[in-house]
């Protein structure tokens, strides 16, 4: 089921008002139902709505840049929306899903007897989209003879299924997407410059979610709303304050993707209710202690505390420290729970030796700086060791 369509659109109104204000000129309640679905008042997000508005109202390609999971389709989707060819079709293709041969195929089609396998002709996506939108994920992994096909479609507007020689007019618009950086593949060869040029002429940029934490908070309760929803749960879930606070600061490397999926898997594991912090996996919960970049070393240097919740292990040398500097900067206005708080933190670290050391108890406990009875303790006292940690005990 498409989680999305459980959504309450009625909500959403208040999502982004300015910009309603702002790019008024779309047929009634086009532009806000187009923009319901799209969660986020950040400044870097508004900014992207707004080139989105800007965008949709012309017919040239569109290349939106952007990391798995940031919302491209969704993106692209709304464009679409908000076209002259929206009461036509939007199709999608994932160019990296599709082995060479068939992505041909599959986007120009073919006549009956053009390959073995052809035992009837099949029409190709630039056909069944004509007079709407064709939307081509991934674009940096088309292989080049097919860069070289489409860049001559771009150019004469015609092109001819596989086996034949009819010269099919095409009418779509373009909208392509890459989540790798396509002038460096440009630099290595990977990827024609003319092409590039030709998807490029309205470029969306959208940021990380690690770029756009102020966007962290609605997101959540977006998608717990929903998830509540779909599972038609009677008690529904809520998310503690601490959650919120160590999500906002968490990296996302899978970006909203990822924190869909999360918020599904625990409003699923919890049933109803309280989610509080000891419901988080692991990885969510390790606090990099010390300031800078987070796990991807791309952080943006906006956010004072960006970093502080990540993946990558802990520099021990900035431990000692930076911890106080670090806690202090991560107090929240309203305050914490200390004690709830120590103990999260060293939960936390105890993790992540854990893991560190593949489950090794002797060494976790060196790395800790507590002796092995010790650490045993807290791990069954606080069920820290996650259920398929190996069982060695050396
Ligand atoms: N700003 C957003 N608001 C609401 N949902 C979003 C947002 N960005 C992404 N999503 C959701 O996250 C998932 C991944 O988005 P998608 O557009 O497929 O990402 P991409 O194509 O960049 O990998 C989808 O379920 C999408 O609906
Ligand atoms: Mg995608």
């Amino acid at each position: 089921m498409n989680q999305r369509n459980v959504y309450d659109a009625s909500l959403a109104p208040d999502f982004h008002s300015s910009l309603l204000e702002r790019d008024a000129p779309f047929p009634a309640g086009a532009w806000r139902q187009a923009l319901s679905e799209i969660v986020g008042k950040s400044e870097v997000m508004e900014s992207v709505l707004h080139t989105l508005g800007k965008v949709a109202r012309s017919d040239s390609p569109v290349l939106i840049h952007g990391e798995s999971g940031t919302g491209k389709e969704l993106i692209a989707r709304a464009v679409h929306r908000l076209s002259m060819r929206s009461s036509k079709r939007f199709v999608a293709i994932n160019c990296s899903a599709i082995p060479e041969s068939l992505l041909e195929s599959e986007l120009f089609g073919h006549v009956k007897g053009a390959f073995t396998s052809a035992d009837k002709s099949r029409k190709g996506y630039f056909e069944e989209a004509a007079g709407g939108t064709l939307f081509l994920d991934e674009i940096g992994e088309m292989p080049p003879r097919l860069q070289a096909k489409l860049l001559r479609v771009l150019q004469e507007k015609q092109f001819s299924p596989i086996g034949s020689n009819e010269v099919k007019i095409t009418d779509v618009r373009l909208i392509t997407a890459t989540n790798v950086d396509l002038e460096d593949a440009v630099a290595h060869q990977r990827f024609r410059l003319d092409l590039f040029y030709r998807l490029n002429v309205l470029p969306v940029v959208l940021p990380p979610l690690r770029d756009r934490r102020g966007d962290v908070r609605q997101l959540l309760d977006y998608f717990l709303e929903i998830s509540n929803q779909s599972h038609s749960i009677a008690n529904p879930c809520y998310l503690t304050s601490d959650i919120y606070t160590i999500l906002e600061r968490y990296n996302w490397p899978g970006n909203v993707r990822e924190l869909q999926n999360l918020v599904e898997r625990l409003v699923v594991m919890s049933g109803g209710g309280q989610i509080g912090i000891e419901a988080l996996p692991g990885e969510y919960r390790y606090l990099k202690v010390g300031a800078g970049a987070g796990a991807s070393g791309r952080e943006s240097h906006s956010n004072p505390t960006a970093g502080l919740v990540a993946k990558d292990p802990i520099d021990a040398s900035i431990v000692p420290s930076t911890t106080v500097t670090s806690i202090v900067d991560i107090l929240p206005i309203g305050g914490i729970d200390l004690e709830n708080y120590i103990e999260n933190l060293e939960n936390a670290l105890i993790m992540q030796a854990l893991e560190r050391t593949g489950h090794n108890k002797n060494q976790a406990a060196k790395l800790l700086g507590l002796n092995r009875t010790t650490l045993v303790e807290r791990i069954k006292k606080r069920k820290l060791a996650p259920l398929n940690s190996p069982s060695k005990e050396l």
